[in-house]
């Protein structure tokens, strides 16, 4: 049984792209693995929301994690800030991070780009957390999409650095995970790059039928094909990476060749997927308003995955602190 990690961060609701590039993974895997799934709050205080946002984000998140299929039950879910043993380790770790490795991470740069007034210590240091996060339990698969490959690879790095400081085999080195093999990338319905939280171009569980039509209808598109088997260019390739994801092998199949013989109608693709996204995303999102509203079992769940997590982190936290040389008088 291998031990499995992955968080997602509370700063909007759950979209496609979290969906098929983390949860759907996780959701084979909780029941054959030891999992842990987490709702990443101490991470989004890099953005500072208010205390209300905070907790009402928080809310829906697991709110949102437990329609889709999580089951408490099987996997450990939790709040991050309810384990303050990660905490501790993020801070040993930091102390074996260098502050240039962490200045080349290209989400750090990226963020350093958009948000010039924002560059707090948290930023710099997020993959050191995120680390902890994953080594805290010693995970070996972290289920997560594309964007997350290189914060996948600085864990293992800082893994493997703190194992040879101290010469010991302690920490696995975790790898990132998809059952289809390679990590994936949902795109977002602007034409170009992924889907995200924050950049207006997603399509979110709790989405209404409405709303998921009037979101693909406005996707970015071209002329059209004008050459038989012609290259998708990168806005046309997009829809085709949805329509994977969420419609059948025929209907797939069927665009493919209209697109290949130059007799593709746009709207018609774009009428197909905005129909299989809602049949996908409807079940769910009746769910998340079910669960949402019933406090109780939100407390019950986050009360069990506590106490889970903080079990199996501070037998982490008392082997690293012994490695290290910390001895109590
Ligand atoms: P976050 O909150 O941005 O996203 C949560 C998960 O969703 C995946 N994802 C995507 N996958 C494919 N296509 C997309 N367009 C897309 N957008 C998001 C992410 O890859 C991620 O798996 N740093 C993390 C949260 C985190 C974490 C961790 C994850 C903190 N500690 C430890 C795993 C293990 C983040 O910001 O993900």
């Amino acid at each position: 049984m291998e031990t499995v990690v992955s968080g997602i961060r509370p700063t909007g609701n759950l979209h496609l792209g979290n969906y098929f590039g983390a949860m759907k993974n996780f959701l084979k895997m909780q029941n054959e693995n030891n999992c842990f799934f987490f709702i990443a709050d101490y991470h989004s205080l890099t953005t500072h929301p208010t205390p209300a946002d905070l907790h009402g984000s928080v809310k829906q998140v697991l709110a949102e994690y437990l329609a889709c299929g999580l089951d408490p039950e099987k996997a450990t879910i939790y709040l991050q800030s309810d384990v303050p043993e990660v905490i501790e380790l993020y801070l040993l770790l930091n102390m074996n991070a260098y502050v240039g490795e962490l200045e080349r991470t290209t989400s750090f740069k990226d963020k350093v780009r958009k948000n010039p007034e924002n560059v707090n210590a948290g930023l710099l240091t997020y993959p050191v957390l995120m680390a902890a996060d994953i080594i805290i339990h010693n995970a070996a698969k972290v289920p997560v999409g594309k964007d997350q490959e290189q914060n996948l690879e600085m864990a293992r790095k800082f893994a493997r650095r703190f194992n040879n400081m101290y010469n010991v085999e302690y920490f696995t080195e975790p790898q990132p995970f998809n059952f289809g093999e390679s990590l994936i990338k949902i795109p977002g319905l602007d034409g170009t790059g992924k889907m995200g939280k924050s950049e207006g171009n997603g399509i979110f569980l709790i989405d209404e039928e409405k709303d998921i039509r009037k979101k693909v209808m406005r996707a970015v598109t071209d002329s059209g094909p004008t050459e038989m088997n012609s290259k998708m260019p990168e806005p046309i390739e997009n829809l085709f990476t949805l329509l994977n994801v969420v419609s059948e092998k025929s209907t797939i199949d069927f665009f493919k060749e209209k697109y290949a013989t130059c007799e593709i109608r746009y709207g018609d693709l774009k009428k197909q997927l905005a129909e299989d996204i809602n049949l996908f995303v409807a079940p769910i999102r009746e769910k998340i308003n079910d669960i949402k509203s019933n406090d109780d079992y939100l407390r019950k769940v986050a009360h069990m995955g506590a106490e889970k997590a903080r079990e199996s982190a501070s037998k982490t936290i008392k082997d690293v602190r012994k490695i290290i040389g910390f001895k109590s008088f």
